[in-house]
């Protein structure tokens, strides 16, 4: 396994990686199309890196440059990234934002999200960016709160952080080395996660 930029000849493998790792209920008019996928490789090339297995794309995770304003107000998606075709990147910007990391169900485990973020961490680095930060989805909130009528989703997400609950996303994410800065409300439409997401960061 290796960590490379992406490139024209890994877009349909990102494409198809997608489809496998958010299956529904996730909603499907939320996954990167190949359109989207060329826009972000030419708007900022060094964001963009993908985990190869014998040739075929198994890992990917896409970031753009966000400016300190935008990663104060702690905005749902759509407003952070400014869409799928990243709008709102500025290379005068502080902050590596994620807007998302996939790996092939086949592959995970074994961690290839580590050395993605790894990447993105080295990049941090090298641009002089203050920080990466992203928000992570929980998708094992839906079932947890289920048989707790009271708990709230910060609850749910300090569980998580604390190891008293394993979420099947956070919980890796938290352990590639970022840090839990609380919950963000209303985050993107994610019906497992209560539309809500883990604001998380990494710092130099
Ligand atoms: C979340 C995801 C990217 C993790 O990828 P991965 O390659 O399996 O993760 P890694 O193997 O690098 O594991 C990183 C750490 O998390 C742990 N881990 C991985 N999967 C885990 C799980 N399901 N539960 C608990 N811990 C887990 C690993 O043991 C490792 O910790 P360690 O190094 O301390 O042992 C992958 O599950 C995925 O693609 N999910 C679907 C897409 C998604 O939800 N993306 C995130 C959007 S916010």
């Amino acid at each position: 396994m290796h960590i490379e930029v992406a490139k024209s000849i890994h877009v349909d493998g990102i494409v198809n990686l997608q489809k496998l790792c958010f299956p529904s209920p996730f909603p499907e008019d939320c996954l990167w199309t190949s359109d989207h996928i060329e826009r972000h490789l030419a708007t900022f090339p060094l964001g963009q890196f993908v985990a190869i297995v014998d040739g075929i794309v198994v890992g990917s995770a896409s970031s753009l440059i966000i400016t300190e304003e935008s990663w104060r107000s702690h905005s749902g998606w759509m407003k952070t990234t400014g869409g799928f075709l990243f709008e709102n990147h500025d290379r005068e910007g502080t902050t590596l934002y994620g807007a998302d990391i996939s790996v092939h169900p086949a592959f995970r485990g074994r961690g290839i999200a580590k050395q993605l973020y790894l990447s993105r961490f080295e990049l941090v680095v090298s641009s002089h960016l203050d920080r990466f930060g992203t928000a992570c989805r929980t998708p094992g909130w839906l079932e947890w709160q289920v048989a707790r009528r009271d708990a709230t989703y910060p609850e749910y997400c300090l569980a998580v952080v604390n190891g008293l609950v394993r979420d099947r996303t956070l919980t890796p994410l938290l352990r590639c080395g970022l840090q839990y800065h609380g919950v963000i409300e209303n985050y993107m439409e994610d019906n497992e996660s209560g539309d809500g997401a883990a604001l998380l960061e990494w710092k130099p």
